[in-house]
C-alpha cells in the first residue's frame, strides 16, 4: 500500500496582501499534480490546510485540491477552525458533521488508517485529552491483529530545540505514547506542524514529521536546488518491512522505488 502525505499548505485567500498567496497556491497544485503521477492508493492531510481558518480560504484549498483522484483524508491542525473544515469537507464521509473531536478510522484497505484530532479551540498546542485517549485506545483494541497507521498534526514528541509547539500537557504526549506501547500492530505515526522532516523510532513504531508544502515556511531543507520545490512524503506500508517513507521532490523525475 502506498500512501502520500501532505501537510501545512497555509493556504491563504487570492485577494490576501500576503506575499505568498500565490507562492502556497502553486505549491499545492503542482504537488497534487505530481501525487496524481504516483498514483498512491491514498493521500493523508495531516492539518494546518489554511492560514486564518475562514470559509473563503477553504473554498480556495478545495479548488486546488479538486483534481486528485485518490481518497483524501484530512486531520485539522491548530491553524484549521474544525466548523469551516466541516462545512467545507461535508461530502468526506468519514468526517462526521458533529461531535468535539475530529478523528475517525478508515477501514477500506489492509492498512487501517487513524486520524487523530490534536487540536485546542483556540491556540497553538496539541491536546490529546482523556477523552481522546480513551477512544484511541478502544479503537486500537478493535483490531489487534491489523496493521494500523495513526496521523496526527501535533508530534507527540521534543524536536530540537525548534521545538516551539508541542503539547499543553506534557503528560497527554506520554499518554499518547504509552497507548501506542500497549498496541503493537502500528505501524507508524504521520505528523505535521513542525515543518521540518524527521524520522525517528517512538513508542515501539515508526514517527515521521514531514516538511510544510508552503516552502516560504518550511525548514530543516537548506538545498538551493529544493527551494521553491515542495516536498511530500510517499509512504509504503508492507507486512515485511513496515513503514518505508521517502521524500518526494515536486519535479524531479525519479519515483518511488527507483
Ligand atoms: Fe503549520
Amino acid at each position: 500500500m502506498l500512501i502520500a502525505q501532505i501537510s501545512d499548505t497555509h493556504i491563504l485567500v487570492p485577494k490576501s496582501d500576503h506575499p505568498a498567496a500565490e507562492l502556497r497556491a502553486d505549491c499545492l497544485r503542482r504537488t497534487v499534480a505530481d501525487i496524481n503521477q504516483q498514483r498512491p492508493d491514498a493521500v493523508i492531510f495531516t492539518g494546518d490546510t489554511v492560514q486564518h481558518g475562514q470559509p473563503e480560504e477553504y473554498a480556495r484549498l478545495r479548488e486546488l485540491l479538486a483534481p486528485l483522484e485518490k481518497p483524501l483524508y484530512l486531520v485539522p491542525g491548530n491553524r484549521d477552525d474544525k466548523k469551516e473544515l466541516r462545512a467545507a469537507f461535508g461530502d468526506h464521509i468519514y468526517m462526521r458533521s458533529t461531535g468535539e473531536f475530529l478523528h475517525y478510522t478508515v477501514e477500506d484497505y489492509d492498512t487501517r488508517l487513524v486520524g487523530i484530532d490534536s487540536t485546542l479551540e483556540a491556540g497553538r498546542k496539541g491536546r490529546f485529552c482523556e477523552a481522546r485517549q480513551a477512544w484511541l485506545d478502544a479503537t486500537l483494541g478493535e483490531q489487534p491483529d491489523r496493521p494500523t497507521l495513526l496521523f496526527i498534526h501535533h508530534p507527540p514528541f521534543d524536536v530540537g530545540d525548534h521545538y516551539v509547539g508541542g503539547y499543553r500537557r506534557p503528560d497527554e504526549a506520554a499518554a499518547l505514547k504509552d497507548i501506542v506501547k500497549r498496541h503493537p500492530q502500528v505501524t507508524g505515526l504521520l505528523c505535521g506542524h513542525v515543518h521540518w522532516p524527521v524520522e525517528r523510532a517512538w513508542a515501539g513504531t515508526e514517527a515521521r514529521i514531514m516538511p510544510s508544502i508552503a516552502v516560504d515556511v518550511r525548514k530543516g531543507i537548506d538545498e538551493a536546488e529544493a527551494r521553491q520545490r515542495p516536498i511530500y512524503l510517499l509512504h509504503q506500508l508492507s507486512g515485511d518491512s513496515g513503514l518505508i517513507s521517502q521524500p518526494r521532490r515536486v519535479g524531479a523525475d525519479a519515483s518511488f522505488g527507483t
